[in-house]
């Protein structure tokens, strides 16, 4: 079995993964929402301060795990540097104090194999990366062959609904009370511009349209919000569905995913599904459950590089301080 930790930015969690039949044993994950709501946004120190809490809390219940551990995984990055410390430290104590090898996780190859958490892979894929830190296309061959096609430029899609929601005071994360407000709001009535649709670049930008958001709540009242989101959630979607239009004419896609926090987002999974009817691609999607940051993901990838013997030696592995989201 597998130990993996996942601590990137504001869940804390860990998971226990059978490596032979890659099932998912053990997952609990103590989220920090709350905690951050006050602020309309994660706090790095205090999120760290949370984490050297529940980290500890989660491994005394995988204790009876101990003696069928091969490995401990951990994700090393992106994220935040001073939680993800939080997490390598105690791979690394648990590394050393069970004498078992060490496995460093990229969190984005961890979203990427939410997809497949109790199941086999399906390679190859185009992933769409929506989350709190990244909007990203990749092509993905194997667990070592993957390729960025398009980044955000700025702000990330799950960003800008934060910023958006805190603009509106309500609270963090933004995504779910956005999409929950947007629900009976008229998407067309603000007519937002869609970011870089003249540009041929197939990049995104986020920061145009979350200023032009800004300007219009500033003549809006309370009883405009529910369209304002409607139509701000609308075109986010529509410059992520421009974007890949203009990618699929290069590229045809065969299977499809959307990962991330933000691929729980039903208008953006309705969208997405109406892009790719005539393509007749086939799309995956995460268990709603394992959209967000999880350990069970971690430990996923965890397996395959297990099976490589894909390890890392206690000293490589060190939390840059620029190692921000
Ligand atoms: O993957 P994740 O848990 O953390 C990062 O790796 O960043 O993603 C969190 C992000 C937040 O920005 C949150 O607002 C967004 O995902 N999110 C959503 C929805 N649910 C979560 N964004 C849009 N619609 C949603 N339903
Ligand atoms: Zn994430």
């Amino acid at each position: 079995m597998i130990l993996s930790i996942e601590s990137s930015c504001d869940d804390s969690a860990i998971a226990i993964t059978d490596i032979k039949t890659k099932k998912l044993l053990f997952h609990k994950k103590i989220s920090q929402e709350l905690e951050h709501s006050v602020y309309g946004g994660v706090v790095p120190e205090l999120a760290a301060r949370l984490h050297a809490e529940a980290l500890p809390k989660i491994l005394e219940q995988v204790k009876p795990y101990f003696s069928e551990l091969k490995a401990v995984a951990v994700t090393s990055t992106p994220g935040l540097a001073v939680t993800l410390v939080e997490g390598v430290t105690m791979a690394k104590a648990i590394s050393i104090a069970l004498e078992i090898p060490l496995i460093s996780v990229n969190h984005l190859i961890g979203h990427i194999y939410s997809l497949f958490i109790d199941k086999e892979t399906q390679f190859p894929l185009t992933v769409l990366l929506v989350s709190g830190g990244h909007t990203q296309v990749m092509q993905v061959e194997s667990i070592e062959s993957i390729t960025t096609i398009a980044k955000s430029m700025d702000d990330s899609f799950g960003e800008s609904f934060d910023k958006v929601a805190k603009m509106m005071d309500l609270g963090y994360p933004g995504g779910p009370v956005i999409q929950e407000l947007a629900k009976d709001g008229d998407r067309t009535r603000y007519n937002f511009t869609i970011p870089l649709s003249q540009s041929p670049l197939i990049a995104f930008s986020y920061s145009g349209l979350k200023n032009a958001v800004r300007v219009a709540l500033q003549d809006a009242s309370k009883s405009d919000y529910k369209d304002i989101a409607a139509s701000f959630e609308h075109i986010a979607t529509m410059h992520l569905v421009q974007k890949l239009k203009k990618y699929f004419k290069k590229v045809q896609p065969k299977t499809f995913a959307i990962v991330g926090g933000a691929s729980a987002n039903l208008y953006l999974r309705s969208e997405i599904e109406k892009l790719l009817k005539p393509h007749n691609a086939k799309l995956l999607l995460s268990e709603l459950k394992y959209c967000s940051d999880n350990a069970a993901m971690i430990g996923r990838v965890a397996i395959e590089m297990y099976e490589k013997k894909m390890f890392t030696h206690l000293d490589e592995l060190s939390i840059s301080a620029k190692s921000s989201i």
